[in-house]
């Protein structure tokens, strides 16, 4: 039990690698708020949590909002008493298209959800953490904030931006005892990878798959794994990496 006595926010998890994530900390013990825009994904997360003997909440909200951060922190201290660790995984893309005809709205949108969702976690969460005297944030940003690829031109910009951010965080925060660290997945089977191909058929499926070293997709799993060594004690002098889950896509 890595993460017994802890308590964990993990955003997006009601589908995808933020299942996953949501998955594996309530194995390790952790007790985890499921967040999600999603009630059924989040609802069944949480559910199925709980039928395995874990501990997990859902908490519906978008985290493009600040008052629905307000509220996240809330629902973990009124269900759990604290909170130790935030994983900001909720993202968005736009379909993989030319840069020019990606509409104002996407745009916002990818924005929102991907770089503002970061800055307002920080702004709400912080000030607890400080007066608590430890804190963890984790970001899922993504290989595409290193090693872009064309049709997702303003997504990648946003991880990079996600990853930089992130980093600068854990620089001003270190003096507070607060730990910042990123995981970038490689493509993964979840239900974003056709918005990231732009179109899923096997011959496509094989052009993403074909530049990964390792020659397959990542998991929720991999990237779990991942997120569970920066949550736990054993990441107790590491903050500010990123640790790239892709196969050796980036080398
Ligand atoms: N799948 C991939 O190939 C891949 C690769 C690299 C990085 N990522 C990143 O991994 C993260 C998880 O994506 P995934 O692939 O599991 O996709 P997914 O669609 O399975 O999961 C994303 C979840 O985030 C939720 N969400 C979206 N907007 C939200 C908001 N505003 N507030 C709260 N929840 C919101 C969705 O409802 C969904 O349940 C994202 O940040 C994504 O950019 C994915």
């Amino acid at each position: 039990m890595r993460l017994e006595g802890k308590v964990a926010i993990v955003t997006g998890g009601g589908s995808g690698f933020g299942e996953g994530i949501a998955t594996r900390f309530a194995q390790e013990g952790c007790q985890v708020i499921v967040n999600d825009i999603n009630v059924d994904g989040g609802n069944r997360v949480a559910q199925e949590i709980k039928n395995s003997g874990g501990q997990a909440v859902f908490c519906e909200g978008n985290v493009g909002s600040s008052s629905d951060w307000a509220d996240l922190l809330s629902c973990s201290l009124d269900h759990f008493g604290k909170l130790d660790i935030v994983v900001n995984n909720a993202g968005t893309t736009h379909r993989n298209k030319s840069m020019i005809e990606v509409t104002d709205e996407e745009f916002d949108l990818v924005y929102d959800v991907n770089v503002k969702g970061i800055y307002y976690s920080a702004r709400n969460l912080v000030p607890y953490f400080r007066a608590q005297g430890s804190g963890n944030f984790i970001t899922i940003a993504s290989t595409s904030g290193k090693r872009p690829r064309p049709g997702l031109v303003w997504y990648s910009g946003s991880k990079a931006a996600a990853i930089v951010s992130s980093q600068a965080m854990a620089l001003e925060l270190a003096p507070d005892k607060i730990r910042v660290n990123v995981v970038n997945p490689v493509a993964g089977d979840t239900p974003l990878l056709a918005e990231f191909m732009g179109s899923d058929t096997p011959e496509v499926r094989e052009k993403f798959a074909s530049v990964i070293p390792l020659g397959r997709f990542s998991q929720p799993s991999d990237i779990a794994a991942a997120c569970l060594y920066f949550a736990s004690d054993e990441a107790d002098f590491i903050t500010g990496a990123c640790i790239d889950v892709d196969g050796g896509r980036c080398v």
